[in-house]
């Protein structure tokens, strides 16, 4: 996923909610993980407007370029197994904790390896560290995608930001999360 192109810095970027005036802009963008892009192109403003989704769109100021897109939503972990016995440890009897989900992580072909997945990522914990001050949350979850290639396996992009697996899953994703206050 590496090339020798220049990392994108956060303001370098303009992030806007998905909304009516984007329908053009959003049909330019382009991914190799097709669903992706079938998501952003038919779904994204209809799931918003639904109040079942929020998607930021990630434009390139200089270029009015879009460059990427991330979807989030509310969720919850149920806690089962080792993540229950953790937290029963820790005195908290709940059988599920409330969480912030990816629901869509996208940059566009052109623009892979330079940074904009990670500042995505951070953008999300800000998020979610907002939000936590505001309602109970704890977790960031995602399905992430799998790729038999491992330069697009999602998967090893997410443990790299502390993502942890949920549990097995044989399909072509693997839920994973992350503990906003786990030391
Ligand atoms: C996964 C994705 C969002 C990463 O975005 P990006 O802007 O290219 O990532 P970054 O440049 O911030 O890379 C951060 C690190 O993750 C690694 N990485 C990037 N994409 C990766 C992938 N798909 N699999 C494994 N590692 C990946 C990079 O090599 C880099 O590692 P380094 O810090 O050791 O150099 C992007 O590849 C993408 O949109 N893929 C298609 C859709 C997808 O799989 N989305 C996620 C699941 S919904």
């Amino acid at each position: 996923m590496k090339n020798n192109k220049e990392k994108i810095k956060i303001n370098e970027i303009e992030i806007e909610q998905i909304n009516e005036s984007h329908k053009s802009v959003i049909s330019t963008f382009k991914s190799y993980e097709k669903e992706l892009v079938d998501f952003l192109v038919e779904d994204a403003l209809d799931n918003q407007k639904k109040q079942m989704s929020t998607t930021y769109l990630w434009f390139l100021k200089s270029k009015r370029e879009l460059v990427a897109y991330v979807t989030v939503l509310s969720d919850a972990i149920s806690l089962q197994g080792e993540l229950k016995e953790h937290f029963r440890q820790q005195g908290i009897l709940y059988k599920s904790l409330p969480a912030l989900k990816i629901g869509r992580l996208c940059v566009s072909d052109e623009y892979l390896g330079r940074s904009t997945g990670t500042l995505m990522i951070e953008f999300t914990m800000v998020l979610a560290q907002r939000i936590s001050k505001e309602i109970g949350l704890r977790f960031i979850t995602t399905d992430a995608k799998r790729n038999p290639d491992p330069r697009k396996d999602s998967v090893h992009f997410y443990k790299k930001f502390g993502f942890e697996i949920l549990r097995q899953r044989e399909k072509g994703t693997l839920p994973m999360y992350k503990d906003l206050i786990k030391e």
